[in-house]
Protein backbone atom coordinates (compact mmCIF):
# COMPACT_ATOMS: atom_id res chain seq x y z
CA UNK A 1 0.00 0.00 0.00
CA UNK A 2 1.43 3.51 -1.03
CA UNK A 3 -0.22 6.39 1.29
CA UNK A 4 -0.71 9.95 0.79
CA UNK A 5 -1.40 11.95 3.68
CA UNK A 6 -1.68 15.56 3.75
CA UNK A 7 -1.84 17.55 6.78
CA UNK A 8 -3.15 21.06 6.62
CA UNK A 9 -6.39 23.22 6.53
CA UNK A 10 -8.29 20.69 4.34
CA UNK A 11 -11.08 22.62 2.71
CA UNK A 12 -14.08 21.37 0.47
CA UNK A 13 -17.44 21.47 -0.97
CA UNK A 14 -19.54 18.56 -0.41
CA UNK A 15 -22.19 20.16 -1.03
CA UNK A 16 -23.78 23.23 -3.19
CA UNK A 17 -23.15 26.13 -1.46
CA UNK A 18 -21.34 24.71 1.85
CA UNK A 19 -17.52 24.94 2.46
CA UNK A 20 -16.59 21.68 4.95
CA UNK A 21 -12.59 22.79 6.66
CA UNK A 22 -10.94 20.76 9.58
CA UNK A 23 -8.21 23.03 10.35
CA UNK A 24 -4.80 21.59 10.99
CA UNK A 25 -6.72 18.21 9.70
CA UNK A 26 -5.27 15.38 7.71
CA UNK A 27 -6.75 14.27 4.08
CA UNK A 28 -5.67 10.46 3.57
CA UNK A 29 -5.50 8.31 0.11
CA UNK A 30 -4.21 4.72 -0.32
CA UNK A 31 -3.14 3.87 -3.35
CA UNK A 32 -4.11 6.68 -4.84
CA UNK A 33 -8.02 6.74 -3.67
CA UNK A 34 -9.57 8.87 -1.03
CA UNK A 35 -9.48 7.10 2.89
CA UNK A 36 -11.01 10.64 4.99
CA UNK A 37 -10.41 13.91 5.88
CA UNK A 38 -9.85 13.49 9.91
CA UNK A 39 -9.63 15.64 12.65
CA UNK A 40 -6.55 13.55 14.38
CA UNK A 41 -4.39 10.95 12.72
CA UNK A 42 -6.62 7.54 12.82
CA UNK A 43 -3.92 4.99 14.86
CA UNK A 44 -3.89 2.76 11.69
CA UNK A 45 -2.03 5.23 9.92
CA UNK A 46 0.40 6.67 12.27
CA UNK A 47 3.63 5.29 10.99
CA UNK A 48 3.18 6.56 8.24
CA UNK A 49 5.12 9.57 6.37
CA UNK A 50 2.87 12.47 6.54
CA UNK A 51 3.55 15.88 4.41
CA UNK A 52 2.97 18.99 7.07
CA UNK A 53 1.78 21.79 4.80
CA UNK A 54 1.48 23.80 8.33
CA UNK A 55 -1.55 25.97 8.22
CA UNK A 56 -1.81 26.20 4.14
CA UNK A 57 -5.18 25.17 2.33
CA UNK A 58 -5.64 22.15 0.89
CA UNK A 59 -8.57 22.36 -1.78
CA UNK A 60 -9.92 19.88 -3.96
CA UNK A 61 -8.00 20.12 -7.49
CA UNK A 62 -9.87 21.65 -10.50
CA UNK A 63 -11.91 19.76 -13.13
CA UNK A 64 -12.11 21.68 -16.84
CA UNK A 65 -15.10 19.95 -18.30
CA UNK A 66 -14.80 21.95 -21.65
CA UNK A 67 -11.51 23.03 -23.34
CA UNK A 68 -10.22 22.43 -27.25
CA UNK A 69 -6.19 21.18 -26.47
CA UNK A 70 -5.25 21.52 -30.20
CA UNK A 71 -6.14 25.50 -29.75
CA UNK A 72 -3.73 26.23 -26.83
CA UNK A 73 -1.17 27.94 -29.08
CA UNK A 74 -3.69 30.39 -29.82
CA UNK A 75 -4.82 31.30 -26.33
CA UNK A 76 -4.95 34.90 -25.34
CA UNK A 77 -5.27 36.11 -29.60
CA UNK A 78 -7.69 36.21 -32.13
CA UNK A 79 -10.52 37.18 -30.13
CA UNK A 80 -11.93 39.74 -32.36
CA UNK A 81 -14.76 37.59 -34.30
CA UNK A 82 -18.04 35.90 -33.60
CA UNK A 83 -18.06 32.64 -33.49
CA UNK A 84 -18.39 31.32 -36.59
CA UNK A 85 -16.05 33.48 -38.42
CA UNK A 86 -14.04 32.84 -35.64
CA UNK A 87 -14.00 29.00 -36.33
CA UNK A 88 -13.44 29.56 -40.18
CA UNK A 89 -10.70 32.30 -39.62
CA UNK A 90 -8.19 31.53 -36.87
CA UNK A 91 -9.71 28.04 -35.26
CA UNK A 92 -10.08 25.59 -38.05
CA UNK A 93 -6.64 26.17 -39.90
CA UNK A 94 -5.02 26.13 -36.66
CA UNK A 95 -6.45 22.73 -36.17
CA UNK A 96 -5.58 21.59 -39.19
CA UNK A 97 -2.06 21.15 -38.35
CA UNK A 98 -2.35 18.76 -36.29
CA UNK A 99 -1.90 15.87 -38.77
CA UNK A 100 1.22 16.89 -38.25
CA UNK A 101 2.64 14.05 -34.89
CA UNK A 102 5.22 16.35 -33.81
CA UNK A 103 3.68 19.45 -33.66
CA UNK A 104 0.74 17.75 -31.89
CA UNK A 105 3.44 16.10 -29.43
CA UNK A 106 5.04 19.64 -28.66
CA UNK A 107 1.44 21.03 -28.00
CA UNK A 108 -0.01 18.64 -25.74
CA UNK A 109 3.13 18.13 -23.76
CA UNK A 110 3.04 22.31 -22.92
CA UNK A 111 -0.42 21.77 -22.04
CA UNK A 112 -0.65 18.92 -20.52
CA UNK A 113 2.11 20.24 -17.81
CA UNK A 114 0.11 23.81 -18.03
CA UNK A 115 -3.07 22.49 -17.03
CA UNK A 116 -1.34 20.11 -13.89
CA UNK A 117 0.22 23.75 -12.56
CA UNK A 118 -2.65 25.52 -12.78
CA UNK A 119 -4.21 22.62 -10.48
CA UNK A 120 -6.64 20.67 -13.42
CA UNK A 121 -6.30 17.20 -12.42
CA UNK A 122 -9.28 15.97 -14.67
CA UNK A 123 -10.63 17.09 -18.27
CA UNK A 124 -13.15 16.83 -20.41
CA UNK A 125 -11.40 18.04 -23.54
CA UNK A 126 -11.55 18.04 -27.03
CA UNK A 127 -8.81 17.20 -29.66
CA UNK A 128 -8.89 17.45 -33.41
CA UNK A 129 -10.37 14.90 -36.33
CA UNK A 130 -6.85 13.70 -36.05
CA UNK A 131 -6.62 9.91 -34.88
CA UNK A 132 -2.90 9.82 -33.98
CA UNK A 133 -2.32 12.76 -32.52
CA UNK A 134 -6.14 12.51 -30.60
CA UNK A 135 -3.92 9.31 -28.93
CA UNK A 136 -0.94 11.49 -28.46
CA UNK A 137 -2.63 14.19 -26.20
CA UNK A 138 -4.05 11.21 -24.06
CA UNK A 139 -0.70 10.10 -23.43
CA UNK A 140 0.68 13.07 -22.58
CA UNK A 141 -2.36 13.86 -19.96
CA UNK A 142 -2.05 10.29 -18.64
CA UNK A 143 1.71 10.89 -18.58
CA UNK A 144 1.12 14.36 -16.82
CA UNK A 145 -1.13 12.87 -14.02
CA UNK A 146 -4.32 14.17 -15.67
CA UNK A 147 -7.33 11.89 -16.25
CA UNK A 148 -10.73 12.31 -17.40
CA UNK A 149 -12.44 12.13 -21.05
CA UNK A 150 -10.64 13.18 -24.06
CA UNK A 151 -12.71 13.20 -27.72
CA UNK A 152 -10.99 13.11 -31.73
CA UNK A 153 -13.63 15.39 -33.04
CA UNK A 154 -16.11 13.88 -35.58
CA UNK A 155 -16.13 16.85 -38.48
CA UNK A 156 -17.48 15.57 -41.93
CA UNK A 157 -19.22 19.03 -43.15
CA UNK A 158 -18.54 22.40 -43.35
CA UNK A 159 -14.59 22.13 -42.57
CA UNK A 160 -13.21 23.31 -45.50
CA UNK A 161 -10.47 21.65 -47.68
CA UNK A 162 -7.96 21.06 -44.51
CA UNK A 163 -10.48 20.51 -41.77
CA UNK A 164 -12.78 17.68 -43.07
CA UNK A 165 -12.92 13.89 -43.31
CA UNK A 166 -15.81 12.19 -45.42
CA UNK A 167 -18.92 10.49 -43.31
CA UNK A 168 -16.68 7.06 -43.98
CA UNK A 169 -13.67 8.30 -43.10
CA UNK A 170 -15.02 9.94 -39.72
CA UNK A 171 -17.23 6.09 -38.92
CA UNK A 172 -13.99 4.63 -39.49
CA UNK A 173 -11.47 6.52 -37.97
CA UNK A 174 -13.74 6.81 -34.50
CA UNK A 175 -13.86 2.58 -34.29
CA UNK A 176 -10.29 2.61 -34.75
CA UNK A 177 -9.26 4.99 -32.32
CA UNK A 178 -11.80 3.28 -30.00
CA UNK A 179 -9.79 0.49 -30.26
CA UNK A 180 -6.39 1.54 -29.53
CA UNK A 181 -7.33 3.92 -27.18
CA UNK A 182 -8.27 0.57 -24.80
CA UNK A 183 -4.38 0.55 -23.04
CA UNK A 184 -5.14 4.38 -21.13
CA UNK A 185 -5.96 3.68 -17.82
CA UNK A 186 -7.38 6.91 -16.76
CA UNK A 187 -7.88 9.09 -19.80
CA UNK A 188 -10.82 7.80 -21.45
CA UNK A 189 -12.58 8.34 -24.69
CA UNK A 190 -15.68 10.37 -25.68
CA UNK A 191 -18.05 11.03 -28.31
CA UNK A 192 -17.43 14.51 -29.52
CA UNK A 193 -19.36 15.57 -32.60
CA UNK A 194 -18.05 19.09 -32.89
CA UNK A 195 -21.32 20.46 -33.11
CA UNK A 196 -24.55 20.38 -36.14
CA UNK A 197 -22.88 22.82 -38.41
CA UNK A 198 -19.74 20.12 -38.65
CA UNK A 199 -21.50 16.46 -39.21
CA UNK A 200 -24.14 15.49 -40.91
CA UNK A 201 -27.24 13.55 -39.84
CA UNK A 202 -25.99 9.99 -40.73
CA UNK A 203 -22.45 10.78 -38.71
CA UNK A 204 -24.40 11.41 -35.71
CA UNK A 205 -26.61 8.73 -35.83
CA UNK A 206 -23.75 6.38 -35.72
CA UNK A 207 -22.30 8.37 -32.99
CA UNK A 208 -25.29 8.19 -31.36
CA UNK A 209 -26.02 4.34 -31.80
CA UNK A 210 -21.91 4.08 -30.97
CA UNK A 211 -22.50 5.64 -27.51
CA UNK A 212 -25.78 3.06 -26.42
CA UNK A 213 -24.16 0.09 -27.92
CA UNK A 214 -20.64 1.00 -25.96
CA UNK A 215 -21.98 3.08 -23.48
CA UNK A 216 -20.04 5.87 -24.15
CA UNK A 217 -20.00 9.48 -23.01
CA UNK A 218 -20.60 12.42 -25.42
CA UNK A 219 -19.69 15.93 -25.41
CA UNK A 220 -20.65 18.74 -28.22
CA UNK A 221 -21.81 22.57 -28.14
CA UNK A 222 -25.11 23.82 -27.92
CA UNK A 223 -26.97 27.29 -28.36
CA UNK A 224 -24.13 29.23 -28.14
CA UNK A 225 -24.20 31.91 -30.60
CA UNK A 226 -27.35 33.02 -32.63
CA UNK A 227 -25.84 33.04 -36.05
CA UNK A 228 -25.03 29.37 -35.14
CA UNK A 229 -28.36 28.45 -33.85
CA UNK A 230 -29.82 29.89 -37.44
CA UNK A 231 -27.38 27.52 -39.39
CA UNK A 232 -28.62 24.57 -37.34
CA UNK A 233 -31.91 25.26 -38.05
CA UNK A 234 -31.51 25.76 -41.35
CA UNK A 235 -29.17 22.49 -41.95
CA UNK A 236 -31.89 20.17 -39.86
CA UNK A 237 -35.32 21.39 -41.19
CA UNK A 238 -37.22 18.56 -38.73
CA UNK A 239 -35.96 20.11 -35.66
CA UNK A 240 -37.72 22.96 -33.76
CA UNK A 241 -35.12 23.66 -32.04
CA UNK A 242 -31.07 23.15 -31.54
CA UNK A 243 -31.24 20.64 -29.17
CA UNK A 244 -33.10 18.15 -31.01
CA UNK A 245 -30.44 17.80 -33.82
CA UNK A 246 -28.70 15.91 -31.03
CA UNK A 247 -31.83 14.18 -29.63
CA UNK A 248 -33.31 12.78 -33.03
CA UNK A 249 -29.99 11.28 -33.55
CA UNK A 250 -29.50 8.98 -30.02
CA UNK A 251 -26.60 11.93 -28.64
CA UNK A 252 -28.35 13.21 -25.82
CA UNK A 253 -28.32 11.17 -22.95
CA UNK A 254 -27.65 11.34 -18.91
CA UNK A 255 -24.03 11.16 -20.25
CA UNK A 256 -23.94 14.15 -22.39
CA UNK A 257 -21.99 17.04 -22.31
CA UNK A 258 -23.12 20.43 -24.01
CA UNK A 259 -20.97 23.74 -23.26
CA UNK A 260 -22.19 26.90 -23.71
CA UNK A 261 -26.01 26.93 -23.56
CA UNK A 262 -26.25 30.36 -23.50
CA UNK A 263 -29.34 30.68 -25.49
CA UNK A 264 -31.43 27.89 -24.70
CA UNK A 265 -34.85 29.16 -23.96
CA UNK A 266 -37.08 27.01 -21.24
CA UNK A 267 -38.04 24.50 -23.57
CA UNK A 268 -34.55 23.43 -24.17
CA UNK A 269 -33.19 23.73 -20.75
CA UNK A 270 -36.57 21.36 -19.76
CA UNK A 271 -35.09 18.73 -22.46
CA UNK A 272 -31.94 19.50 -20.89
CA UNK A 273 -33.42 18.32 -17.38
CA UNK A 274 -35.84 15.51 -18.65
CA UNK A 275 -32.80 13.73 -20.05
CA UNK A 276 -30.19 14.88 -17.71
CA UNK A 277 -27.98 16.39 -20.09
CA UNK A 278 -25.43 18.35 -18.24
CA UNK A 279 -24.60 22.25 -19.38
CA UNK A 280 -20.68 22.96 -19.54
CA UNK A 281 -20.96 27.41 -18.40
CA UNK A 282 -17.59 29.07 -19.72
CA UNK A 283 -18.37 32.36 -18.67
CA UNK A 284 -15.19 33.99 -20.33
CA UNK A 285 -15.17 32.86 -24.00
CA UNK A 286 -19.16 33.62 -23.98
CA UNK A 287 -18.25 37.25 -23.74
CA UNK A 288 -14.51 37.07 -25.76
CA UNK A 289 -16.88 36.02 -28.64
CA UNK A 290 -19.79 38.18 -28.49
CA UNK A 291 -21.93 34.78 -27.71
CA UNK A 292 -23.46 36.58 -24.84
CA UNK A 293 -24.32 35.81 -20.65
CA UNK A 294 -25.62 32.23 -19.54
CA UNK A 295 -28.42 32.27 -17.25
CA UNK A 296 -25.99 30.16 -14.85
CA UNK A 297 -27.89 30.44 -11.50
CA UNK A 298 -31.24 30.08 -12.99
CA UNK A 299 -29.97 26.67 -14.53
CA UNK A 300 -28.78 25.62 -11.07
CA UNK A 301 -32.52 26.58 -9.61
CA UNK A 302 -34.10 24.66 -12.13
CA UNK A 303 -32.47 21.89 -10.90
CA UNK A 304 -30.45 20.89 -14.46
CA UNK A 305 -26.84 19.63 -13.81
CA UNK A 306 -24.15 22.37 -13.96
CA UNK A 307 -20.18 22.79 -14.39
CA UNK A 308 -17.38 24.88 -15.39
CA UNK A 309 -14.86 24.75 -18.38
CA UNK A 310 -12.29 26.85 -19.47
CA UNK A 311 -13.15 26.60 -23.57
CA UNK A 312 -9.84 27.33 -24.06
CA UNK A 313 -8.86 28.96 -26.75
CA UNK A 314 -12.78 30.42 -26.74
CA UNK A 315 -11.33 31.12 -23.39
CA UNK A 316 -8.40 32.65 -22.40
CA UNK A 317 -6.87 31.31 -19.54
CA UNK A 318 -6.09 27.50 -18.51
CA UNK A 319 -7.10 28.11 -15.03
CA UNK A 320 -9.86 27.81 -13.39
CA UNK A 321 -10.01 29.99 -10.43
CA UNK A 322 -10.23 32.13 -13.77
CA UNK A 323 -13.30 30.07 -14.84
CA UNK A 324 -14.81 30.36 -11.39
CA UNK A 325 -14.45 34.01 -11.53
CA UNK A 326 -16.09 34.21 -14.77
CA UNK A 327 -19.78 32.20 -13.51
CA UNK A 328 -19.20 34.66 -10.57
CA UNK A 329 -19.36 37.79 -12.98
CA UNK A 330 -22.09 36.15 -15.29
CA UNK A 331 -24.38 35.52 -12.77
CA UNK A 332 -24.11 39.35 -11.50
CA UNK A 333 -24.70 40.45 -15.65
CA UNK A 334 -27.95 38.28 -15.18
CA UNK A 335 -28.66 40.05 -11.65
CA UNK A 336 -27.89 43.52 -12.62
CA UNK A 337 -29.75 42.88 -16.01
CA UNK A 338 -32.96 40.57 -15.15
CA UNK A 339 -33.11 40.08 -11.40
CA UNK A 340 -31.91 36.79 -10.88
CA UNK A 341 -29.85 35.93 -7.99
CA UNK A 342 -26.43 35.43 -8.44
CA UNK A 343 -23.48 32.24 -7.32
CA UNK A 344 -21.76 32.39 -4.38
CA UNK A 345 -18.16 32.31 -4.19
CA UNK A 346 -19.03 28.75 -2.49
CA UNK A 347 -21.15 27.65 -5.09
CA UNK A 348 -18.94 28.74 -8.23
CA UNK A 349 -16.42 27.17 -6.31
CA UNK A 350 -19.07 23.59 -6.35
CA UNK A 351 -19.24 23.57 -9.60
CA UNK A 352 -15.50 23.65 -10.27
CA UNK A 353 -14.29 20.92 -8.00
CA UNK A 354 -17.43 18.81 -6.90
CA UNK A 355 -20.38 19.02 -9.68
CA UNK A 356 -18.08 17.31 -12.03
CA UNK A 357 -17.75 14.14 -9.42
CA UNK A 358 -21.18 12.77 -10.77
CA UNK A 359 -19.65 12.59 -14.32
CA UNK A 360 -17.15 10.76 -13.67
CA UNK A 361 -19.05 8.16 -11.08
CA UNK A 362 -17.64 9.78 -7.53
CA UNK A 363 -18.98 11.65 -4.85
CA UNK A 364 -18.64 15.42 -4.60
CA UNK A 365 -15.97 16.76 -1.89
CA UNK A 366 -12.83 14.58 -0.73
CA UNK A 367 -15.44 11.53 -0.30
CA UNK A 368 -14.24 8.15 0.51
CA UNK A 369 -13.25 6.19 -2.50
CA UNK A 370 -13.09 9.38 -5.03
CA UNK A 371 -9.62 9.27 -6.82
CA UNK A 372 -7.45 11.89 -5.27
CA UNK A 373 -7.27 15.68 -6.87
CA UNK A 374 -5.58 18.01 -4.30
CA UNK A 375 -4.39 21.21 -4.76
CA UNK A 376 -1.67 23.00 -1.35
CA UNK A 377 -2.25 26.79 -1.80
CA UNK A 378 1.00 29.10 -1.13
CA UNK A 379 0.93 31.38 2.39
CA UNK A 380 -1.84 33.71 2.37
CA UNK A 381 -0.80 35.60 5.37
CA UNK A 382 -2.41 39.02 5.63
CA UNK A 383 -1.95 41.63 7.88
CA UNK A 384 -6.02 41.49 8.88
CA UNK A 385 -6.93 42.04 12.33
CA UNK A 386 -8.68 39.48 13.34
CA UNK A 387 -7.56 35.72 11.85
CA UNK A 388 -9.53 34.90 8.20
CA UNK A 389 -11.41 32.15 8.61
CA UNK A 390 -10.85 29.24 5.76
CA UNK A 391 -13.80 30.27 3.73
CA UNK A 392 -12.92 33.87 3.55
CA UNK A 393 -9.15 32.19 2.70
CA UNK A 394 -10.97 30.54 0.02
CA UNK A 395 -12.57 33.68 -1.22
CA UNK A 396 -9.47 35.84 -1.16
CA UNK A 397 -7.37 33.39 -3.04
CA UNK A 398 -9.91 32.82 -5.64
CA UNK A 399 -10.51 36.43 -6.36
CA UNK A 400 -6.88 37.34 -6.48
CA UNK A 401 -5.84 34.23 -8.30
CA UNK A 402 -2.00 35.41 -8.03
CA UNK A 403 0.71 33.71 -10.12
CA UNK A 404 2.14 30.79 -7.87
CA UNK A 405 -0.46 31.01 -5.85
CA UNK A 406 -0.26 26.73 -6.34
CA UNK A 407 2.58 25.36 -4.03
CA UNK A 408 1.59 21.40 -5.23
CA UNK A 409 -0.73 19.45 -7.22
CA UNK A 410 -1.42 15.24 -6.58
CA UNK A 411 -3.27 13.23 -8.66
CA UNK A 412 -4.40 9.76 -8.15
CA UNK A 413 -1.16 8.11 -5.84
CA UNK A 414 1.39 11.01 -7.07
CA UNK A 415 2.81 14.27 -6.35
CA UNK A 416 2.24 15.71 -9.97
CA UNK A 417 3.43 19.35 -9.66
CA UNK A 418 5.47 20.98 -6.59
CA UNK A 419 6.63 24.30 -6.75
CA UNK A 420 9.83 24.19 -4.91
N1 LIG B 1 -18.41 25.37 -31.59
C1 LIG B 1 -17.87 24.49 -32.46
N2 LIG B 1 -16.54 24.44 -32.33
C2 LIG B 1 -16.22 25.29 -31.34
C3 LIG B 1 -14.98 25.68 -30.76
O1 LIG B 1 -13.90 25.21 -31.10
N3 LIG B 1 -15.07 26.60 -29.76
C4 LIG B 1 -16.24 27.13 -29.34
N4 LIG B 1 -16.24 28.03 -28.35
N5 LIG B 1 -17.41 26.80 -29.89
C5 LIG B 1 -17.40 25.89 -30.89
FE1 LIG C 1 -15.82 24.83 -27.11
Amino acid sequence: MAFTILKGTILSAPTLGELEAVEGGYLVAEDGVIRGVYETLPEAYASEPVEDWGDALILQSFSDMHLHAPQYPMMGMGLDLPLMDWLQTYTFPLEANYADTGYARAVYRQLAHDLVENGTTRVCIFSSLHRPATLILMEELERAGVSGYVGKVNMDRNGGEHLQETTEESMAETLQWLEECQRFQTVRPILTPRFTPSCTDRLMAFLGKLAAERDLPIQSHLSENDAEIETVLKLCPDCGQYWESYAKRGLWTNRTLMAHCVWSDERERKAMKDAGVTVVHCGDSNWNICSGTAPVRKMLDEGLKVVLGSDVAGGDNLSMFQAVIAALRASKVRCTTDGSPFLTVAEAWYLATSAPADFFGEKPGFAPGNRLGAMVLADDKVLSPHPLSPAQRLERAVYRRQKNAIRAVYSGGRKVFSAQ
